[in-house]
């Protein structure tokens, strides 16, 4: 029996002081196996982002265990944290989240300079670029870039560190519906072929059926979690 890739206990996460202090996660008890697809799906404000967040360790749990890739992260400081992220996890927003002062090929070398990697960092950085069918943008800053070509930079930036967790929180929100679908094709590409374990929260009923798995939320719990039906359902071997 392998431990699952990300494991949460009893977590709970309070966001906000004073009058506007919410109990945004309250009691998520989830285990995400290695290179299984899972969609988040729920309202508007029942905690998808924060879940997310407190799974790629971006935001500390209250209470509760949080486990990913073996790894208790509630134990680790900023610094390990960061290594963490870098070693495991890459992480897709819906708005891009780049750095404006940078080209695309520095916005994907970023995650590189954290810890020594094999190879050169812009070979890397320039290869993912191309995966995204960037090859020909590597030296656009992000405001020179349309805005499926800034996401498809943050998804080459999420994927340079070969991550075994990729995390994308609503990556076509502010997409139109042909863009942010190649958008999608690249990430569940991704999935696949690199048997990366996909979190993926979405508003969307049919992506989320994409997925091997559907975990709903409202009020800052689950309230269902169940596996897809279909031909797309796959859990692909690590
Ligand atoms: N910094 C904060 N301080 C106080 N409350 C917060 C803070 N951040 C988020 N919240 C609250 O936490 C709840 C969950 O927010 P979250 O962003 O996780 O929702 P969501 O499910 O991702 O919603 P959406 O679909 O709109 O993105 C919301 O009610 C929100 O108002
Ligand atoms: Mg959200």
């Amino acid at each position: 029996m392998t431990r699952p890739a990300i494991s949460l206990r009893d977590v709970h996460l309070h966001l906000g002081s004073g009058r506007a202090r919410v109990h945004v996660l309250r009691g998520i008890t989830l285990d995400v196996d290695a290179g299984e697809s899972v969609a988040i799906l729920g309202p508007s404000g029942s905690g998808k982002s924060s879940l997310l967040m407190a799974m790629a360790g971006l935001e500390p749990a209250g209470s509760g265990a949080i486990e990913v890739a073996g790894t208790p992260i509630g134990s680790l400081d900023e610094d390990a944290l960061a290594r963490f992220r870098g070693a495991h996890a890459g992480i897709v927003f819906q708005s891009f989240h780049l750095i404006a002062t940078m080209t695309a090929l520095e916005n994907v070398a970023i995650p590189l300079e954290l810890g020594a990697r094999a190879g050169d960092p812009w070979q890397r950085a320039r290869a993912e670029l191309e995966a995204v069918g960037l090859g020909a943008r590597t030296g656009h800053y992000p405001a020179e870039l349309s805005g499926g070509e800034q996401q498809r930079v943050a998804l080459a930036r999420a994927l340079v560190t070969r991550p075994d967790i990729l995390f994308a929180d609503e990556p076509t929100g502010n997409l139109d519906g042909t863009t942010g679908e190649q958008v999608i094709e690249l990430i569940f590409a991704a999935h696949r072929e690199r048997a990366a374990t996909l979190v993926l929260v979405t508003h969307d009923e049919a992506l989320a059926r994409r997925c091997s798995r559907v975990v709903r939320m409202a009020d800052g719990m689950i309230v269902s979690d169940e596996p897809t039906p279909g031909p797309r359902r796959r859990k692909a071997a690590k």
